[in-house]
């Protein structure tokens, strides 16, 4: 199945033009709050295998991974080089635009975890991109989707823009759901400030693995 299976206009955004303007500005910003890195932060602390080769899809300057995690090599992809080549948790980086070529370039079976913080919404082709992480996962190899409540406008695709945090998590669920090969599909919600007196932006987890 591609995105074709969605109506067209569920992945158009407000600003359609080539990516590489929009990010050719290094952001070395963070795009949540400290309180939901610490969540994301031990969500890969569980899901992560020691040991393991990870990509970081949709990369920038921060990966929060755990910083003790014994990781044998992170790739980080993503649209800007000086971010990346800032990232003192990546090996190696590329800079590839999914929304152009959703194509990764990597052999089949070759990582061992895959994530993506805070960014599957300005994904136009997200099926196609999704079994392209399929392939480059080795079997039982988890792809990791977080996302909160706060985007770029401009560039979030429309379907995104249109509905809840509640239906993201549906959304992406889907996205798994009609590219091949997953099993154990999960979504997990932090909202990091319940129960404590501070402000915090809330963590959205959906995960999967390859079969
Ligand atoms: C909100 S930032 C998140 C960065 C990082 N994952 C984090 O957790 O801080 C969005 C990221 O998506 C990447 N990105 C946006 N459009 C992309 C595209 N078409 N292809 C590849 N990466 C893209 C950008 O390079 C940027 O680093």
């Amino acid at each position: 199945m591609t995105t074709n299976s969605f109506p067209a206009d569920f992945f158009e955004r407000q600003d359609m033009s080539d990516d590489s303007f929009f990010y050719s500005t290094p952001r070395k910003v963070v795009h949540i709050d400290e309180n939901a890195i610490g969540a994301l932060t031990e969500v890969y602390r569980e899901l992560l295998p020691a040991g393991g080769t990870c990509l970081d899809l949709m990369s920038s300057w921060r990966s929060h991974y755990p910083p003790d995690l014994q990781v044998t090599r992170v790739i980080g992809l993503g649209m800007n080089k000086e971010e990346l080549r800032d990232n003192p948790q990546l090996d190696k980086y590329l800079v590839h635009n999914l929304n152009q070529n959703p194509h990764l370039p990597y052999e089949s079976n070759l990582f061992d975890a895959v994530t993506c913080a805070v960014s599957v919404q300005y994904l136009t082709n997200p099926i196609a991109v999704f079994e392209e992480v399929n392939r480059v996962l080795k079997a039982n190899g988890v792809f990791i989707v977080s996302f909160s409540n706060r985007c770029f406008p401009n560039k979030a695709v429309a379907i995104w823009m249109s509905t809840s945090d509640e239906q993201h998590i549906a959304l992406v669920g889907q996205y798994f759901q009609m590219s091949s090969n997953w099993k154990d599909l999960a979504a997990q919600k932090t909202n990091p400030a319940d129960g404590y007196p501070l402000r915090a932006d809330p963590l959205y987890v959906v995960s999967a693995r390859k079969v």
